[in-house]
């Protein structure tokens, strides 16, 4: 893409944000808004972010990590802040979050509230800061390589003019075993050029959408060739000049969690088995990974080697015990078939 459309890009997108909108009640269409309801454990969280900071929230899911406490956590355009203000509570005050956005106006909502959220939490001092940046560069943020947990990012990254760069800045700020935990609008093909360019479509996440196995392919090129989904829902659009535009274009919202940690291309069976502890607060029966592993508390479960690591090689580890190790390849492990509700490359 032509750095003149780029520029051109990321100015419409911040008269979206910082102009056009005054309120999510000002948005065409529900591609940022969530599609379901949010976790149980969140809701009371939700309760404690300030009104003025939630009327301004454009998200389309609840990318909010469990077994969180004590991280670091990167909000990539963290927007007017609710997100970064749900994760304040969920890490706790000796846990770090950094929100990241271009557009003044949602950072000085954002900034204008944390002293109120550091009260009402009961905080000494405030675990949150704001920092006024691209997302394809978090250098100009001071993001350190491999200083962060959690990368979240909640219907953003479809809105970057350049998503290599950004996908790869994440891997370059992700500590090693960390965790890119998103939500985002995609698309079921490639999105023609004039759509991309349209600034409604735009604005309302659809325009940038990426089609997803393009997604897939952006994430092997910076060394993550296996991801999950953790939700998955085909959007209606709710607006028939947007729908028209559209035409036959599937899209979807969807929660991703990609890990840092060693991968496959495709799942292998090492013989692995994992039990999880029942030890996360919130999840004292059962822990779900992705839409295809739910681990109840003390039962065995088959895993292939990338699911492995992914218990292990993460904060996941002290909730699991995994035995077996990368001594015997036993051939591919079993998988199902990736299709828009199940689309993790490798599939065990
Ligand atoms: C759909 S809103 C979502 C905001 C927030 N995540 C939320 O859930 O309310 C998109 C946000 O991303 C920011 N944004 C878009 N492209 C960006 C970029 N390239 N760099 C930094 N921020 C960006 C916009 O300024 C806007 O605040």
């Amino acid at each position: 893409m032509s750095d003149q459309k780029s520029d051109q890009i990321i100015e419409d997108v911040k008269d979206y944000y910082g102009k056009v909108l005054t309120t999510n009640e000002d948005l065409k269409t529900s591609a940022c808004c969530p599609l379901d309801a949010p976790p149980e454990h969140v809701r009371p969280l939700i309760k404690n972010v300030h009104e003025a900071v939630q009327e301004k929230f454009y998200g389309c899911g609840s990318p909010l990590p469990l077994a969180a406490e004590g991280c670091t956590i990167l909000d990539l355009g963290c927007g007017s802040g609710r997100d970064a203000y749900i994760l304040s509570q969920m890490v706790g005050e000796n846990g770090h979050i950094i929100g990241v956005d271009m557009t003044d106006e949602q950072l000085s909502v954002a900034r204008q509230h944390i002293g109120w959220h550091m009260d009402k939490f009961g905080y000494k001092k405030s675990n949150v800061e704001f920092k006024k940046a691209y997302i394809e560069d978090l250098k100009t943020a001071d993001i350190k390589d491999n200083s962060i947990d959690i990368v979240i990012s909640n219907c953003v990254i479809n809105l970057s003019p350049d998503k290599e760069k950004v996908f790869s800045e994440i891997y370059r700020v992700l500590k090693p075993g960390g965790e890119l935990y998103f939500s985002d609008v995609f698309a079921g093909r490639r999105i023609p050029e004039p759509l991309q360019k349209d600034k409604i479509m735009l604005g309302e996440c659809l325009g940038g959408a990426l089609y997803i196995d393009d997604f897939r392919r952006m994430l092997g090129a910076i060394g993550i060739p296996d991801y999950r989904v953790s939700a998955s829902r085909k959007m209606t659009l709710d607006d028939p000049v947007i729908e028209k535009m559209a035409g036959m274009i599937d899209f979807y919202s969807m929660t991703i969690r990609a890990f840092k940690v060693p991968l496959e291309d495709i799942c292998e069976n090492y013989g692995h088995v994992a039990y999880y502890k029942g030890t996360i607060d919130q999840c004292p029966h059962a822990f779900t990974l992705d839409d295809h592993h739910i681990f109840n508390t003390g039962m065995p479960v088959p895993v292939c080697g990338n699911t492995a690591n992914m218990l292990q090689e993460t904060r996941f580890k002290k909730h699991f015990r995994i035995n077996g190790d990368f001594s015997t390849h036993y051939g591919p492990f079993d998988c199902a078939p990736s299709t828009p509700t199940n689309q993790g490359n490798a599939c065990c």
